[in-house]
């Protein structure tokens, strides 16, 4: 397959990660190693990379990819939010550096057998660790509208969420929605046609969606940011990429709630213990490509990437 995936911000990632001599970084979203082979390579003096993916396709490349830094490379096949299990195999007790690159790559978009794209022709899977229990064929085929419209809300900002809910249960009485292209045109066709011609296709958030259900994305981006917060040592960076404005916005807020005092828990009475700030937040807006990486990779278009601080 002519499958690239070209790492975005790479320049600004290694400029914002600040590494260190002896220090230890984690890649929680290493995929097939584009960032993480940037890191290690501008930054010879560090002691070690741990690398995390759950797709084991991702792996495998990561792993060929980051061969020649075998030495100080530790790869792991695993959920990042399991980050502190992983760590203490290794016997490491704090992290320099954090970088997550969050959504889908190409090789996982590209792939037509993981179902991903709502252009390829392929099974309605979804899973970025096939060993998950349930695929977006199983939420399609099984969830009541009610719930298929809470997902397509909540993780899709879906406004015709309502009727392509009840578009595909109705669908799905006839018989099952079992590939991508079959989906993508019952979406198209039960949206108002002024809308079907838009520059975004119409199926891109039921997709977006469906793919953040199956993958539990939001639950997991809001455990890392914090647990890895906790996991770092003073100074230590955490670099988030995220490429819509969910991902975005949890991310914006977390980072505020950990760079605030807390005196008040959460019904208002005041704490005994004043809870202290946790970070600083390095980029006040967020870090977006230069036009000539979005003309060079169009996927880079909707990437912003927010950096915080350990105090
Ligand atoms: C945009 S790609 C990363 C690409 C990578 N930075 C590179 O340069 O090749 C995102 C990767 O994150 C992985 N991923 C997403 N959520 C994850 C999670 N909760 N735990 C581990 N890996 C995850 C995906 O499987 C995918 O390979």
């Amino acid at each position: 397959m002519g499958i690239t995936h070209i790492p975005v911000l790479l320049a600004e990632v290694v400029s914002y990660l600040h590494c260190k001599a002896n220090g230890i970084y984690l890649d929680a979203t290493v995929g097939s190693g584009g960032h993480a082979s940037k890191i290690l390579k501008d930054n010879p003096e560090i002691k070690a990379l741990i690398a995390i993916d759950r797709d084991e396709d991702a792996i495998k490349r990561a792993r060929k990819r980051l061969e020649p830094f075998s030495q100080k490379t530790f790869i792991f096949q695993d959920n990042f939010i399991n980050v502190r299990t992983i760590l203490k195999k290794l016997n490491i007790k704090g992290l320099d550096g954090i970088l997550l690159d969050l959504g889908v790559s190409s090789w996982q978009l590209e792939d037509p057998k993981r179902g991903f794209s709502f252009r390829l022709e392929g099974p309605l899977d979804m899973r970025m660790d096939r060993n998950l229990p349930n695929t977006a064929f199983d939420l399609v085929n099984t969830l009541s509208v009610s719930q298929l419209k809470q997902i397509l809300y909540n993780y899709g900002e879906e406004r015709f969420a309502p009727r392509i809910s009840r578009a595909l249960v109705a669908e799905r009485e006839k018989e099952p929605i079992s590939d991508t292209l079959k989906l993508s045109k019952l979406v198209t066709s039960s949206i108002p046609p002024s809308y079907r011609q838009r520059k975004i296709h119409p199926a891109t958030k039921t997709f977006q969606a469906l793919r953040i259900a199956v993958n539990n994305e939001l639950y997991n981006l809001t455990a890392i940011i914090e647990e890895g917060i906790d996991l770092l040592a003073q100074k230590g960076r955490f670099c988030v990429i995220s490429f819509h404005s969910l991902e975005d916005r949890i991310t914006k807020n977390q980072f505020r709630e950990l760079a605030k005092e807390h005196s008040f828990d959460e019904r208002g009475f005041p704490l005994r213990d004043i809870k202290p700030k946790k970070i600083k937040i390095i980029t006040k807006k967020p870090i977006t490509p230069k036009p000539e990486e979005i003309m060079e990779n169009p996927r880079a278009r909707s990437a912003k990437m927010r950096v915080a601080e350990k105090l």
